[in-house]
């Protein structure tokens, strides 16, 4: 079927604005109540002692987003590494390890030559992927579709938040047979998950104060993405989708790595982006936007009304999201992400959809 922009200017507007109704058709594909359906042959989290995840781009910062999940939701250990390292530096994969590739188009040749690498050495082979007709899926034992729809535009949005979903669930499945969370927390957690689409219509709600923000953006020739815990592969995710359509320099740090390098580049000409939600880091992170506010660097923050009332009313721009169970905050804390790097491409004039030097799928290494 043709896939049009559905009244929007551009396809990556219209696969950000899906994104509620995507996520919730992605859940009902995979819950029945609390309990996770997956497809056959399923995963038994009993006999894994290690999971090591690899991808590319989005995808990758997907899969460190699920290390916090994986580790501190069911104690699992993880690994994550960028294809294109992991598939030449001949790193042990021993039995009672999951490898888990993720990749929306299942094609990405870095990613493929990775699974390749450990096929025959891992236990499993599990991929989380879009296109289910697609190389990566075909190779796996076990491939997760992440029912994100056609994605056009070049730089992922909708892929990104689907392909959490699935390794939010994936993870407290892990929880659930460890025994590292009981019935109710896991029940609990559904229960947010399941709150999610409408917590994205909220946050679209707010684009206005996001393209404000992006037009301040616009014209700088630097910008910082800060966060920490989860909100840090989230910030890296900020930083990539800004470089990609923007052209805008961006990088991305753990808020408590400032001080030892980073801090040395602000001045009044870079903003920093902040994602703060009022979590139990939230303290930690305004401290360190205070230092960057101290010397003169203009801040936009990311928060949710619990931190806007207790950051005061010193960044440049404070923009409130609805408030969220800290650890489902990446995926909430994706759409402004992905709004702020699209309003600032918009007011820059480049080619949103098709940004130049990138291919929606690399097949090449
Ligand atoms: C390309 C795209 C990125 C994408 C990456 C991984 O670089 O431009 O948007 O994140 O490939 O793609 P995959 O299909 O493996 O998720």
């Amino acid at each position: 079927a043709r896939v049009d922009k559905a009244g929007h200017k551009h396809f990556m507007a219209k696969e950000i604005a899906e994104q509620p109704v995507v996520l919730a058709n992605a859940l009902s594909a995979y819950l029945s109540g609390d309990s996770l359906i997956l497809p056959e042959p399923g995963l038994d989290f009993t006999k894994v002692e290690r999971l090591v995840m690899v991808a590319c781009g989005t995808a990758y910062y997907a899969c460190l987003t699920a290390k916090y999940w994986f580790e501190r939701l069911a104690r699992l250990p993880v690994e994550v590494d960028i294809a294109s390292e992991f598939r030449y530096r001949e790193p042990p994969v021993t039995k009672g390890t999951v490898a888990l590739f993720v990749s929306q188009s299942g094609e990405t040749a870095d990613t493929l030559a990775a699974l390749r690498y450990c096929a025959g050495k891992a236990d499993t082979i599990v991929s989380v992927v879009n296109v289910e007709t697609s190389s990566i899926a075909r190779e796996s034992d076990l491939a997760l579709p992440i029912h994100a729809g056609v994605e056009i535009g070049v730089a992922s949005t909708k892929a990104f938040t689907c392909q959490l979903n699935v390794l939010f669930l994936l993870a407290l499945e892990a929880a659930r047979v460890r025994g590292t969370l009981d019935a109710h927390e896991i029940a609990q957690l559904i229960g947010s998950l399941r709150a999610m689409p409408g917590l994205f219509n909220a946050a679209l709600a707010v684009d206005p104060a996001l393209d404000q923000a992006a037009r301040k953006i616009a014209p700088a020739r630097d910008v910082l993405f800060l966060g920490r815990g989860y909100m840090y592969p989230l910030a890296l995710e900020g930083a990539l989708k800004l470089k990609e359509i923007s052209y805008i320099h961006a990088e991305a740090y753990a808020s408590g790595e400032l001080k030892h390098g980073p801090i040395a580049l602000i001045d009044k000409d870079v903003p920093v982006v902040v994602f703060a939600p009022k979590d139990s880091l939230f303290d930690k992170t305004v401290s360190n936007m205070q230092e960057v506010m101290a010397r003169g660097g203009k801040v936009v923050l990311v928060t949710d009304a619990a931190g806007a009332a207790s950051a005061g009313a010193d960044a440049w721009q404070t923009v409130v999201l609805p408030t969220v169970d800290e650890r489902l905050a990446p995926l909430l804390y994706a759409l402004p992400a992905q709004l702020i790097a699209y309003h600032a491409a918009v007011a820059k004039g480049t080619d949103v959809d098709q940004p130049r030097n990138l291919a929606k799928s690399v097949t090449v290494e």
